[in-house]
């Protein structure tokens, strides 16, 4: 059966997904809030949720050379409902993501620090893809949802190069890259700075 040209199974399919992906921000926006509540400084400063339109899937599928009906897309996407959690340093986003795989209940599928080791492009960011449950009446079944975790300059970067350069055919490709990998370091010691700012004010506040 080919996606595309069923709507309402569409709908179906991805209702799943978009129950386990209410599921965890439910636990995000409390580890936001108990934050603060507690230390009167918050790490996130802003959350996108998405689900893969149809199209998206379809091309995903595609470019896997993949057969395109949802049997193959349950088994073989793991993206199909993304979170992406902007923080504001280094040091929130591997706080968050400690949080987050601390919750019971949640299986961590795969992990990607490209943070520690960011891709060869420059691409930093702090990738989970969690198993979350969802609860039908007798039974309860697996979800994935991808979590991209990384700071307001990553994400920066990351928007820019996704606009300009990601999986395009650039004719212009190579200058491109040279640009985006000193952006990159700029953005790097632009939020070290920040940073450093920020722990002087907290040490002089007291
Ligand atoms: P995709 O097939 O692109 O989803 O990659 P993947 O399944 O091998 O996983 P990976 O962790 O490499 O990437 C997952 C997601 O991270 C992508 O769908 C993008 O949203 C983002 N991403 C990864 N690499 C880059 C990059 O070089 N530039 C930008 N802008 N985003 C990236
Ligand atoms: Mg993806």
């Amino acid at each position: 059966m080919d996606i595309l040209h069923e709507t309402e199974d569409y709908f179906q399919f991805i209702k799943p997904y978009q129950e386990a992906m209410d599921f965890l921000m439910v636990q995000i926006n409390i580890l936001n809030d108990d934050y603060r509540e507690k230390y009167k400084d918050y790490p996130i400063h802003n959350i996108q949720t998405r689900i893969k339109t149809k199209e998206s899937i379809l091309g995903k599928l595609e470019k896997k050379e993949l057969k395109k009906d949802f049997e193959t897309a349950k088994n073989h996407l793991t993206d199909i409902a993304g979170i992406r959690i902007i923080c504001y340093f280094e040091s929130d986003v591997y706080h968050v993501a400690e949080q987050i795989k601390k919750y019971t209940d949640l299986i961590c599928m795969r992990e990607s620090d490209y943070i520690a080791k960011p891709k060869p492009n420059g691409y930093k960011s702090y990738h989970i893809i969690l198993g979350v449950p969802v609860y039908h009446t007798d039974s309860k079944e697996y979800y994935p949802v991808e979590v991209q975790i990384r700071t307001l300059t990553m994400d920066l970067w990351a928007s820019m190069e996704h606009r300009i350069i990601y999986k395009s055919s650039n004719v212009n490709i190579k200058k491109s890259r040279k640009v985006f990998l000193e952006f990159a370091e700029e953005l790097r010691d632009c939020e070290k700075q920040l940073f450093e700012l920020k722990e002087e004010n907290n040490k002089e506040e007291g």
